[in-house]
């Protein structure tokens, strides 16, 4: 890696620092003295909201609405409502995410038996399922094309299934019907959904300078997120400290390096949490056309580094450029304690976007809150209140991947399968013990898949039946 040791600006500051991003890093592995399902991914989203899972969905006028933040909250996640509409909408959306208990989104119960969970899922038109029963998520029913034979359903239950599962220290079954897999995934640690007196919840994106909003949200939500580019100005400062105390949350942000953190910790008397990192989005173009940014990585570890330094004990949120589970683990190994995504769940088919069709394929729309198309018809504070006009981020397309509980599972399990890797029970022991090593460029093209030619799994399947 090229470091340049000795440049200087004229007056005599640093110029070059090296800014690690995610694929710069690794985990290190570690002894696991436990069982993988021992692993909990419990944490923080704010002081007083605890998450059973780190995943909170950003606030993007095309990724959560009402009915993506309850799937999201009873998979144990949190998703913040965006705020690309007016106060009264806004809290109407928190009302009707709290006016549902987990058992109002589309589940299946564990006495059903495989091929009523199997009928539930058509039903519904989802290709995978939570398992509750009294609130709290013991697995998952998933379906997709058959790839490979498997047993045949049965009349069996899936509580019979998971009875199975448990004996033989397993997690997953999988049973064929109509030329389909139905897939059948206990949760040793069961998934808690994210709940207030029994309903499920929800956060809110706020701007410091709309008092009306924060008012009218205070104490509906549990935890208002302040929704700016760039927090750390005098003015924001200010203007939250001129709303005194507030009954909800209020998570801060975004910031991105250790001097931020610095000056809001010395001009903030109250933050319940805090939102790190700039220009990092899959949408953003930030540092494009500013030249201002930060890695998400390296942000969360300075901003950890400046909260640990104060002594205040907040939950920090990665914000901006995870793309897989194994971001995730980086971002929660350098310190942070939950992780805020866009493009993760942007691809979901529930997500208040458009399907798009583009050469036979099928995408959702995705866009920057600070696309063009965006400020034109919504948040204008969110960047600067200077102009209106100056895109930070784009309109784009991401492939549709399925349902929010399927994306959610996959990285739920693959968070956990990364932290039994690193030798971590919980996200605590993660922060305390994991080791992060940079990797040569030569590491991190050796650490993924290298020198083959890589097929979709249907080719294999079709080849290897001789069809
Ligand atoms: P991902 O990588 O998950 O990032 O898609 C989502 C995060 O990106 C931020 N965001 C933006 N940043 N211009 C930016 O510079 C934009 O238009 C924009 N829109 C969203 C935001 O922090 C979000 O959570």
């Amino acid at each position: 890696m090229f470091v340049p040791s000795n440049a200087v600006t004229p007056v005599g500051r640093e110029i070059f620092r090296v800014l690690l991003s995610f694929d710069d890093v690794v985990v290190l592995p570690s002894p696991s003295p436990f069982e993988p399902e021992r692993v909990s991914t419990k944490t923080k989203f704010s002081s007083n909201v605890t998450l059973s899972v780190p995943f909170a969905a950003s606030p993007m006028d095309t990724v959560v609405d009402s009915e993506v933040a309850k799937l999201v909250a009873c998979m144990g996640g949190i998703g913040v409502i965006h705020r690309a509409m007016s106060a009264e909408r806004q809290l109407r959306e928190v009302l009707e995410v709290q006016s549902a208990a987990p058992e109002d989104v589309p589940h299946v119960d564990p006495e059903m038996t495989l091929t009523e969970a199997y009928e539930k899922l058509v039903e519904h038109g989802k290709d995978a399922l939570p398992v509750l029963r009294e609130g709290v998520v013991l697995g998952i029913v998933l379906v997709m094309p058959k790839l490979v034979g498997a047993a045949k359903v049965t009349s069996r239950s899936i509580y019979e299934v998971f009875d199975e599962l448990r004996r033989e220290k397993k997690s997953s079954a999988i049973f064929e019907l109509d030329n389909h897999l139905l897939i059948v995934e206990l949760y040793h640690s069961h998934v808690t959904p994210t709940c207030e007196n029994g309903s499920l919840t929800c956060a809110a994106a706020v701007s410091p300078f709309d008092h009306g909003r924060i008012q009218m949200l205070d104490g509906k939500a549990p935890v208002l997120v302040c929704d700016l580019a760039h927090f750390c100005s005098e003015e924001a400062v200010r203007a939250i400290r001129a709303l005194g105390a507030l009954s909800s949350d209020l998570v801060v942000g975004n910031v991105a390096t250790y001097e931020e953190m610095e000056y809001v910790i010395t001009h903030l008397e109250e933050l319940s949490g805090v939102r790190v990192g700039m220009g990092s989005g899959s949408i953003c173009s930030t540092s494009i056309v500013t030249g201002v940014g930060v890695p998400t990585l390296q942000a969360v570890i300075d901003v950890a580094r400046a909260l640990r330094d104060y002594g205040v004990n907040v939950p920090v949120i990665a914000d901006g450029g995870i793309r897989t589970p194994g971001d995730a683990l980086k971002a929660l190994a350098a310190g942070a304690h939950c992780v805020m995504c866009g493009r993760m769940l942007a691809g979901c088919i529930e997500t208040p976007a458009p399907v798009i069709e583009r050469e036979g394929k099928l995408y959702k729309l995705y866009r920057g809150m600070g696309s063009l198309t965006a400020r034109l018809s919504g948040v204008t504070d969110r960047y600067n209140y200077v102009t209106k006009l100056i895109a930070e981020g784009v309109e784009a397309l991401v492939p549709l991947r399925g349902s929010v509980f399927r994306v959610m599972h996959e990285f739920i399990k693959g968070l956990r399968l990364g932290m039994w890797y690193a030798g971590a029970r919980d996200i605590d022991e993660l922060h305390r013990k994991c080791r992060l090593a940079c990797l040569t460029p030569r590491g991190a093209s050796e650490l993924s898949p290298h020198d083959v030619v890589i097929i979709p799994p249907e080719r294999v399947a079709k080849a290897l039946s001789g069809a």
